[in-house]
């Protein structure tokens, strides 16, 4: 039976900044450019938006703007049959999200009350792809694991998804669903990019293929540090645009010899850097954030681009990691 990854494109819109960066505005633009670009996937989640910490001095505060899905949904009401919309439940919204701790919240009455909030925020009766934001250490797998699967009996989801788990989760996810005759996971959503290798060194893209899930990478373009040269010059880069820190020196230096080896090559960073990614074995996609057409143009064209043993080693020896991004999965759960 053909999959959704059959006919959706690798290359994914991100949409966790929207309302932000596109300004609400922008949106459908955005939108329909991607469309017109070939890329028919777009990737949101009933948290991404309108939180206090992706506020900015200059654009609407929080409360003033709508959220991704809020502003999806009116973006893609007339082409719903052309496109793919994956979304996710499970981070903590609200008042739980700055009192902490960031645990998942996946009980089968939060999963099934969210899906109705996102499918009424995103004006569509289904969710092709819908995802388990994070892992929850509290609820019983088995309650979460069927809760996704009757969802898709019910035709309301098309597939489930996991995301932000461990190597060991993954197994325990998929080890679940045998028991208990429900659908594996269709797909990993990971942070994975060639500054962040943090799911190769855990062992996450291994257990992914394992069992036989593909891999869709976020922050593919590391935030923006694989962008070129001016990454370190954007006041809202990286974790910095939602309320995080900005990149370190070395990180900036990894990502201005990175851009220089791409020059070097007469190719651009983001080909360089998403042609690793899709290049990849089981990364089925990239989850790359935008508000510019002309940065879509750029990752598309890396989806034609191959790169060779001597630049993939060139490539392995540019270290990035020795300072991680961001916080590692497991303090985030
Ligand atoms: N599952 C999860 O827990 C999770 C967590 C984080 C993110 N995500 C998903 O992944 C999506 C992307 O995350 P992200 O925004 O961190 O991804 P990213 O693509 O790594 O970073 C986006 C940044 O890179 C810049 N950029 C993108 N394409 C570029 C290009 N061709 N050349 C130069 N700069 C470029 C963007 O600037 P411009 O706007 O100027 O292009 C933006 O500042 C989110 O929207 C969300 O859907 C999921």
């Amino acid at each position: 039976m053909p999959t959704l990854f059959d006919t959706a494109s690798r290359i994914v819109l991100g949409t966790a900044t929207f309302g932000v960066a596109p300004v609400a505005d922008d949106v459908p633009t955005l939108v329909h450019g991607a469309l017109e670009r070939g890329i028919n996937f777009f990737d949101t989640a009933n948290s991404y938006g309108n939180q206090p910490e992706y506020d900015q001095p200059s654009i609407a505060p929080h409360t003033m703007r709508q959220s991704s899905e809020e502003l999806l949904g009116p973006a893609i009401s007339g082409i719903r049959d052309e496109v793919y919309v994956a979304s996710k439940v499970g981070e903590p919204l609200g008042a739980a999200r700055a009192d902490g701790p960031f645990v998942g919240l996946l009980t089968r009455e939060h999963i099934v009350e969210q899906l109705d909030s996102s499918l009424r925020r995103l004006r569509t009766d289904r969710i092709d792809l819908y995802y388990a934001h994070l892992p929850d250490l509290r609820t019983p797998l088995e309650e979460t694991v069927s809760a996704f699967d009757d969802l898709i009996t019910a035709g309301k989801i098309g597939a489930w998804g996991i995301s932000n788990f461990s190597a060991a989760q993954t197994e325990r996810v998929v080890r679940t669903a045998r028991e208990i005759g429900a659908r594996p996971p269709a797909a990993h959503q990971v942070r994975y990019s060639l500054a962040e290798r943090e799911a190769e060194d855990t062992g996450v893209t291994a257990a992914a293929q394992a069992f036989g899930i593909p891999i869709l990478a976020y922050s593919p373009m590391a935030g923006g540090l694989l962008g070129g040269r001016m990454a370190a010059d954007r006041n809202y880069i990286g974790h910095k645009r939602w309320g995080g820190e900005g990149f370190t020196a070395h990180q900036i230096a990894r990502g201005r010899r990175f851009a220089a080896l791409a020059d070097e090559w007469d190719l651009t960073p983001s080909s360089v850097a998403l042609a690793w990614l899709l290049g990849r074995q089981g990364v089925a996609g990239a989850v790359v954030g935008t508000s510019s057409l002309s940065n879509l143009d750029e990752a598309c064209r890396a989806v034609g681009c191959t790169l060779d043993t001597e630049q993939l080693r060139m490539l392995d020896e540019l270290r990035f990691d020795d300072d991680h991004l961001y916080p590692a999965t497991a303090e985030r759960t």
